[in-house]
């Protein structure tokens, strides 16, 4: 479910979308040696590195409680459980995610509700909540689609008006803030996903749930482990959803680049802005008083089939995220209430293309892939030209 590193054999030239073994290998040592910690110590699942990193977590959001899980999806899953949302309770969110966000509300027998996104945030339209909200809604949960914060403030005013709870998806948005908040510390609950590929990423698959309410922490805890309050019994039904020790100690290790990491993803942003300017493709927006993770460059083009022609011909991967909307994939179709009246994700997915923006990449690359970009308006303008001939 992360990011589309391409499956296709790719030149050994070529700048990929995504590169977490790049990540990986500068730092090396320091990694082997957290795992080489791991290895001696003997304890191997939920012990004190996961321990550690919950607290390290939790400390970074500036949230009172965190708790490990085996990824994203179950983190979504499990926090919306741990508020209080049963089966058969519907759940607002968006059509403009991954697929993960709604097989996370399936999976606990909720009912996923959509609406549309605001096309100035990508993320979803507060002012269209106040019309999906039932008697039945029981939760919202806002994504902060490709690092970009979702309006929270907004959401939550409207949340507590009508008693829903809010579990923030922030599976891409480590990092990034509305002021001087971090995403993570709005809603009731928030998932994390530390897939490789994410700002902060894994060497497998991890995540976490965070919160600040004591009576959400331990019933995450207990629900992540076969629903145990002590040890063999179960007052709840919960699942097998642990963090490894292998894994928390590498997110340990990761977490104190977080920062260093998120400010290169911007600076990269804004040579691409650069570049873009008088292209016609359109970059992501900026948001003032919201700080983007920048996970993903993710810019609009009438013409975005051509643009990722013209950068593959100088191996520049690019991808699509994601190529449809949930409510357009095989096994949505016709069957999520408000797939219908989403005009502005119908027609942000036929304009997006992301282009690589990650921190392994050289400045080398990131200059290449400027170059590239910047003839790409003279492309546009020429053809633009031979139309405008041929017309006359
Ligand atoms: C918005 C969003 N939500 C949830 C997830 C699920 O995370 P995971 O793949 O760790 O289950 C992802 C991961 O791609 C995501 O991008």
């Amino acid at each position: 479910m992360g990011t589309d590193i391409g499956l296709q054999p790719m030149p050994p030239s070529t700048i990929l979308v995504a590169d977490p073994g790049a990540g990986v290998r500068c730092e090396r040592e320091i990694l082997l040696s957290a795992m080489d910690r791991v290895l001696g110590g003997g304890q191997y699942i939920l012990g004190p590195e996961v321990h550690s990193f919950e607290q390290e977590w939790a400390g970074y959001l500036g949230v009172s409680h965190c708790v490990g899980v085996a990824n994203g999806t179950d983190a979504l899953a499990l926090a919306l459980k741990a508020t209080g949302v049963q089966a058969g309770d519907e759940v607002i969110t968006v059509s403009h995610t991954a697929v993960a966000t709604i097989v996370a509300i399936e999976a606990i027998g909720a009912i996923p509700v959509f609406v549309d996104i605001d096309p100035t945030t990508r993320c979803m339209d507060p002012g269209l909540l106040k019309a999906a909200i039932t008697s039945r809604t029981r939760a919202i949960v806002p994504v902060h689609m490709y690092g970009q914060p979702a309006p929270m403030n907004n959401i939550l005013s409207l949340a507590r008006r009508f008693h829903c709870w809010v579990v923030e998806d922030c599976a891409q948005a480590h990092g990034a803030a509305i002021g001087e908040k971090k995403v993570g510390s709005f809603g009731d609950a928030a998932a994390f996903s530390f897939y490789p590929t994410k700002n902060l990423g894994a060497i497998g698959d991890a995540g976490a749930v965070v919160c600040q309410s004591p009576v959400i922490e331990s019933r995450l805890r207990a629900l992540r482990q076969y629903g145990w309050r002590d040890r063999y019994v179960s007052e709840d039904v919960g699942t097998n959803s642990r963090l490894d020790e292998l894994q928390a100690a590498i997110l340990r290790v990761k977490l104190r680049h977080l920062d260093q990491r998120n400010r290169t993803r911007r600076a990269i942003a804004e040579r691409y802005r650069g570049a873009l300017a008088s292209t016609g493709a359109v970059p992501p927006p900026t948001i003032p008083g919201t700080t983007h993770a920048m996970h993903l460059f993710v810019l609009e083009s009438e013409q975005r089939e051509r643009l990722a022609t013209y950068l593959s011909e100088v191996n520049i991967a690019t991808a699509r995220h994601y190529p449809v909307p949930v409510h357009r994939q095989p096994a949505y179709v016709g069957r999520i209430t408000g797939a219908d009246r989403l005009p502005v994700t119908e027609a942000l997915y036929q304009r997006i293309l992301t282009i690589p923006c990650h921190p392994e990449l050289t400045d080398e690359q990131v200059q290449r892939v400027c170059d590239r970009l910047q003839t790409w308006s003279e492309v546009t303008s020429s053809s633009l030209h031979v139309l405008e001939k041929t017309a006359s």
